[in-house]
């Protein structure tokens, strides 16, 4: 068998990628919401079949959004892991919620769906599930709490963009906070590359 290398932090670059950046820039518009902007945003969603997409610079800029958009402000406690990048807490710590940490699974380092329960509260807003190194959290569990004490879910699948959980994309369950980077599975460039 041929022998696979998996390399670390280094990021995919896929050579058309120089293209379209002198193209962005032949098209007089280098900031967001321009041509290409729009171009991965119609993918995001054909790919995701997700209402909307909205392309935002980072992650962090994007679970800030989902706070916003999820009304959370002063008094509101937010579950989350207890093992997760620190924008996952801050984006509701900024708006005056609580971040109440539930610890992980040992067998995939995500929220322990087991204890999420014991941690609602009547001051319980939202549950933060974050998808660690492309594994999924358990959702169906996680939907069924929401549900139960109508709660939102707010998925961090920073790690996990095209990921699945029983053949669903993660970060299709609840509010999505979704990013590509260095450090992840795939760069936004090898993406964008694939698809133009
Ligand atoms: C789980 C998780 N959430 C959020 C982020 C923040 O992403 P960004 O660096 O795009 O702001 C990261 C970054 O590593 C992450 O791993």
């Amino acid at each position: 068998m041929e022998e696979q290398k998996v390399h670390f932090n280094i990021p995919p670059f896929h050579p058309k990628a120089f293209g379209y950046m002198e193209d962005a820039v032949a098209r007089q518009k280098i900031c967001g919401d321009g041509f290409y902007t729009g171009k991965c945003t119609e993918w995001m969603k054909a790919r995701t079949k997700a209402a909307g997409a909205l392309l935002t610079t980072s992650c962090t800029h994007a679970l800030e959004l989902a706070a916003l958009l999820s009304g959370i402000g002063p008094g509101d406690e937010v579950i989350m892991p207890s093992y997760t990048f620190v924008s996952t807490a801050d984006a509701f710590v900024l708006r005056g919620a609580e971040a109440v940490f539930v610890d992980i699974r040992k067998d995939t380092m995500n929220l322990d769906e087991t204890l999420i329960e014991d941690a609602v509260t009547s001051r319980t807003k939202a549950i933060a599930a974050v998808h660690y190194a492309g594994v999924s959290c358990e959702m169906d569990k996680i939907c069924q709490i929401a549900e139960k004490y109508q709660l939102k879910v707010i998925e961090d699948a920073a790690q996990a963009m095209m990921c699945t959980y029983h053949g669903r994309l993660l970060g299709t369950s609840g509010i999505t906070a979704v990013t590509a980077s260095m450090k992840r599975k795939i760069t936004v460039w090898e993406k964008a590359a694939q698809f133009f």
